[in-house]
């Protein structure tokens, strides 16, 4: 069974009350339901972390060289500032897709760089919590593509 990790970055385990207007009113525990379900029925297994810290995610990402197929990652602001995410994503050889909820490019400058993106295969940004899903979707098609 092929593996996806998914992490979600600082303050995302306040969506569903942080800036709705922003982020919308979904809460991280649903978006995981249904990241969950779809994943399900695709026969994919799924593990789901959340973490305010830059060197927890870089750990998550170290530790999955050669235990995951994909990786699914908001950076949420570390997108913006963390060339040591960057540098792990590069190293691990997994194949990461970029995900946020809102359209980095539509607001703040400070917001429309990411230092995450040259190293991924894609950035799926401004779908509100679909951007997940679509991100998953992605994923899931690509690794069927793949040889075993
Ligand atoms: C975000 C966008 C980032 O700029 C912001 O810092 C976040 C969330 C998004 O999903 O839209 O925390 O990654």
């Amino acid at each position: 069974m092929k593996k996806i990790l998914v992490i979600h970055g600082p303050n995302l385990d306040l969506l569903g009350t942080r800036e709705p207007q922003v982020y919308g009113k979904t809460t991280l525990v649903e978006i995981n339901r249904s990241l969950k379900k779809t994943a399900g029925n695709s026969r994919v297994a799924l593990t789901i972390a959340q973490s305010n810290h830059e060197g927890e995610i870089v750990d998550l990402i170290g530790g999955a060289r050669g235990k995951f197929d994909m990786i699914i990652i908001n950076p949420a602001a570390y997108t913006h500032t963390s060339i040591a995410i960057r540098d792990a994503v590069a190293a691990s050889e997994i194949k990461t897709i970029e995900v946020h909820l809102s359209n980095i490019h539509a607001r703040e400058e400070f917001r429309q760089t990411s230092l995450i993106a040259p190293v991924c295969i894609g950035q799926i940004s401004g779908f509100g919590a679909q951007s997940y899903q679509l991100a998953l979707l992605a994923a899931i098609a690509l690794l069927k593509t793949q040889k075993k």
